[in-house]
């Protein structure tokens, strides 16, 4: 069975899906963690693979850069190959001075200045939340560490634009760092009936002044995030 974006079978995939936004990452990864991976699905560069941990069934697949990306992965996932859960692992600059380069965030929710969820019920601003049984197990698996935090984020479209005072009133309002996906992925799972969570390595600071994070510290750093969301997966 084909999709536009996936071309696999229903069964090929399991319940929860782990998505990185690289393809190049979910390939370590899948080499990582996946006992006895297999290719699923390879289109337009974005390789999904099946395998086990612990004996227990799991895929990663990469969502690609932005909400409209992940949002078309995540639909498909959803509505055509039975994927009940989607755990997005990826990386955020930071706002909120509460979180230093290296720290993880357990999204809770995801504010945006996309137009994507505004336009899902009529004169509703939706809110992109988190799963909370998933939100909840990932910070179980965190066992109190400090560098795990917990709350709100921003997605959105724009990587380099930066409306001016934006920041300031994200810092007050303690949004604790921006990315560019994970509140397109909550709504879809909300109008798809799935459950969607993200965790983000915080790879940079766009309030705290410092050095930002090596391509090689971000994959060493991703492993932590990468053992909270497997507890999300399995929760
Ligand atoms: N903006 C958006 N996405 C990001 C950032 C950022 O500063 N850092 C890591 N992902």
């Amino acid at each position: 069975m084909a999709t536009p974006h996936i071309s696999a079978e229903p069964g090929d995939f399991a319940p929860a899906v782990i998505m990185p936004g690289d393809p190049y990452r979910a390939d370590r990864m899948a080499k990582l963690v996946l006992r006895e991976p297999k290719v699923i699905s390879d289109v337009r560069g974005i390789r999904a693979y099946t395998g086990t941990v612990d004996g227990k069934r799991l895929s990663i697949m990469a969502s690609g850069m932005g909400m409209p990306s992940i949002s078309l992965y995540a639909t498909e996932l959803y509505r055509f190959f039975g994927v009940e859960r989607i755990i997005r692992v990826g990386t955020a600059g930071g706002i909120s001075p509460e979180v230093a380069r290296g720290d993880v965030i357990v999204a809770v929710g995801a504010h945006t200045t996309s137009s994507m969820n505004e336009l899902r019920i009529p004169s509703v601003h939706f809110s992109a939340v988190a799963d909370f049984p998933m939100a909840a197990a990932a910070v179980a698996a965190a066992l109190g560490d400090p560098l795990v935090k917990t709350g709100t984020i921003l997605s959105e479209d724009h990587f380099y634009f930066k409306a001016p005072g934006a920041m300031e009133a994200l810092e007050a309002h303690r949004v604790l760092g921006v990315e560019m996906e994970a509140a397109g992925l909550y709504g879809v799972a909300a109008a798809e009936g799935g459950a969607a969570l993200a965790v983000l390595t915080v790879s940079d600071h766009l309030v705290v002044p410092g050095r930002d994070m090596t391509s090689e510290e971000r994959e060493t750093l991703f492993t932590r995030a990468l053992d909270l969301a497997l507890a999300a997966a399995f929760a």
